[in-house]
């Protein structure tokens, strides 16, 4: 399997989750447990880059990358994204405004990952160090479905 099929399949079960992501009403109890879901999965597919695929780019290029470097930083912003809408969301405070910034940075974290990261992997790996790639994202979120 390729990189980029791979990864853009959790992508877009990350775009679902995050298409679930508004009030509805007085509903937080239900809103607080889809974001739970959203923000675990975000973290998970991050950690599969960070914990996997970069290192096997600066493995690749003998050191430091200047596109991990930039995607490092983007995963930073997201994270803190993340931290201040669950507070938003424990506080019952509006969090519209961290959601269209999330949105924002997401959508341009995935096209840079769709247009350089993913497609350098899926040229530079043989069939063989891509199987393996994606066996070790694999084990690294098994306790988590879908
Ligand atoms: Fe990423
Ligand atoms: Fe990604």
């Amino acid at each position: 399997m390729q990189v980029t099929e791979f990864m853009d399949k959790d992508h877009a079960a990350m775009e679902k989750l995050f298409a679930s992501l508004v009030a509805r009403g007085k509903d937080r109890q239900n809103l607080r447990d889809r974001f739970a879901q959203f923000r675990v999965r975000m973290e998970r597919h991050m950690a599969w880059e960070e914990d996997v695929l970069f290192k096997i780019v600066e493995q690749k290029t003998g050191g430091q990358s200047i596109l991990v470097e930039e995607l490092t930083t983007q995963h930073a912003r997201i994270k803190e994204l993340l931290a201040g809408i669950a507070k938003a969301i424990d506080d019952g405070t509006p969090f519209g405004v961290l959601r269209d910034d999330l949105d924002a940075v997401m959508s341009a974290h995935e096209k840079m990952e769709d247009s350089s990261l993913y497609p350098w992997l899926d040229q530079t790996l043989s069939a063989g160090e891509r199987d393996s790639a994606i066996a070790s994202m694999k084990s690294l979120g098994k306790h988590l479905q879908g």
